[in-house]
């Protein structure tokens, strides 16, 4: 199943996303200038921490120069300072103190006492004229800060004191600042996601249930389920509803008109030919039958010599046969006999029609053109039914034509059709008598030329074959019936 994210899906993942991104960004911020300013406090410290020692130091220095210490005495006094300094601050890593020359006077690592130092942190260090902070390109360790302050009064130098401070808790501080964030922004997502979820439910399920229900009367129609309902809901999404459940009510009231609408025009046509059925009936019998009336009335008279009764007797005899030929017709359109297919050859059954129609085609003088498909397979057809179809139809084209007309008859494998047609250069059909033809004892021929039953029974025979029938025609030019015929056969 392809994946889809509904509404409320892309609502919740738009709305955490936008909350993860702004959280991190403000978060990150804050961290930055945290860091900063601690460092900046650090900085100032270390720099009063350094100044303080500086000026410390310059007095051992001039205790020295007046000569109230020896050199034992300055470097007692300077390494009891510098180990104090080292133990009162844990954030000193260092304390030094150098000679004009870069020689140690006092190392708060008594190992480096004595040593000259020559490095460029030490010869920029010696170069400071008050407190400074040590630019970063002399350190190697990013994680501390270098403050050197000179032991100097007005232009007597006696050297300069160094100390580094470690950064340490600046990093920790930033760290600890940056898991108090990450927690903070994890909860603040996890309320905001909750609180999103229940807004987005009160939005979305509406909609998503009228997306169901339009799913529904697309996909079948089905305009009896439970609909949503718009309660008391006055926002866009209640006014959606409640257009929803008016057009579902306009939909069903339509659809009863158009149901009612349909079974009216049922019963309207099944009354139209039922009666014109009857009028057909009643028409074909009805001639006849005068003129059989006609006759016992004539014998009922008496007075006739032999030859008037044998002809009296004719023409009863010919109006009861027309009687049953209609009856016999009607009953065949009424009851359909079922078919018997046999595997048939549609050109044999076609050529044998032409050859019955033959006398007539010839007496009118029509010229028969066949266009048929050699390769054309067996056809499961009642052979006789079918013989009886393509008749009519050469025989209706013959009636339409004057003489000098042209019959066409044609085969053709179309798909999984075969489609057989008859064409005339007869009169053609009108428009608005096409759409009858078809009809039962409909028949624009004069009285007791036509039943009218000839089409009626050929569609019906056609229809029992699985196959139908189209008509082009047109006035003064043409018909032609097509009659398509299933290759499968039934
Ligand atoms: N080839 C054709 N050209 C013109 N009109 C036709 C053609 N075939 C049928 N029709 C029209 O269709 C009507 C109905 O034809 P149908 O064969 O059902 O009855 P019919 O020919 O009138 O009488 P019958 O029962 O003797 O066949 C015809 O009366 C005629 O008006
Ligand atoms: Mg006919």
């Amino acid at each position: 199943m392809k994946f889809f994210l509904g509404i409320q899906g892309k609502f919740i993942l738009i709305a955490s996303l936008c909350i993860a991104i702004f959280a991190s960004c403000g978060g990150y911020l804050i961290i930055q200038r945290e860091k900063k300013l601690y460092t900046e406090q650090i900085i100032r410290q270390a720099k009063s921490i350094a100044e303080i020692s500086g000026v410390i130091f310059t007095n051992a220095m001039v205790y020295k120069e007046l000569g109230l210490v020896d050199d034992m005495g300055l470097t007692d006094y300077l390494d009891y300072y510098v180990s104090d300094m080292l133990l009162k601050d844990p954030r000193i890593l260092y304390l030094v103190v150098l000679d004009l020359r870069g020689k140690v006077l006092s190392h708060s690592d008594f190992r480096e006492f004595g040593k000259t130092y020559t490095d460029p942190l030490t010869k920029e260090s010696l170069r400071q004229k008050e407190v400074t902070v040590l630019p970063r390109e002399f350190l190697g360790d990013y994680d501390r800060i270098d403050v050197v302050a000179p032991l100097r009064i007005s232009t007597k130098s006696w050297g300069v004191c160094r100390i580094g401070f470690s950064l340490e808790e600046v990093r920790q501080g930033s760290l600890a600042l940056r898991n108090e964030i990450i927690s903070m922004v994890s909860l603040m997502l996890i309320i905001s996601l909750l609180v999103i979820s229940l807004l987005g439910k009160g939005f979305a399920t509406p909609l998503v249930e009228l997306a169901k229900a339009m799913d529904r009367i697309t996909e079948k129609g089905d305009l009896d389920a439970n609909y949503p309902d718009p309660g008391n809901r006055r926002d866009e999404i209640g006014r959606l509803q409640a257009s929803f459940t008016w057009m579902i009510k306009r939909l069903h009231e339509a659809n009863r008109e158009k149901i009612r609408a349909r079974d009216l025009m049922c019963q309207t046509e099944k009354m139209a030919t039922v009666g014109s059925l009857a009028a057909g009936v009643a028409h074909e019998i009805n001639n006849p039958l005068g003129g059989v009336i006609l006759c016992f009335k004539n014998f009922t008279e008496g007075g006739m010599d032999a030859e008037a009764k044998k002809m009296h007797v004719e023409v009863i005899n010919a109006g009861l046969l027309k009687i049953q030929d209609t009856v016999r017709g009607l009953l065949d359109f009424a009851r359909k006999p079922p078919i018997e297919v046999v595997p048939t050859s549609i050109h044999v059954i076609l050529e044998e029609s032409l050859r019955l129609a033959d006398s007539l085609l010839s007496k009118k003088g029509l010229i028969v053109c066949k266009e048929l498909e050699e390769e054309m397979p067996l056809l499961r057809v009642d052979p006789g039914k079918i013989e009886q179809v393509f008749l009519n139809f050469i025989i209706n084209a013959i009636h339409a034509m004057e003489t000098n007309g042209t019959l066409t008859v044609s085969v053709r494998r179309e798909q999984e059709l075969c489609l057989i047609a008859i064409g005339d250069t007869g009169e053609g059909i009108a428009p608005d008598v096409l759409p009858r033809i078809f009809d039962p004892f409909f028949t624009t021929k004069e009285p007791g030329k036509g039943t009218g039953l000839g089409l009626a029974v050929c569609k019906s025979i056609i229809e029992q074959h699985g196959g139908s029938i189209v008509v082009e025609s047109q006035l003064d030019k043409g018909t032609t019936f097509i009659i398509e015929l299933p290759l499968a056969g039934q």
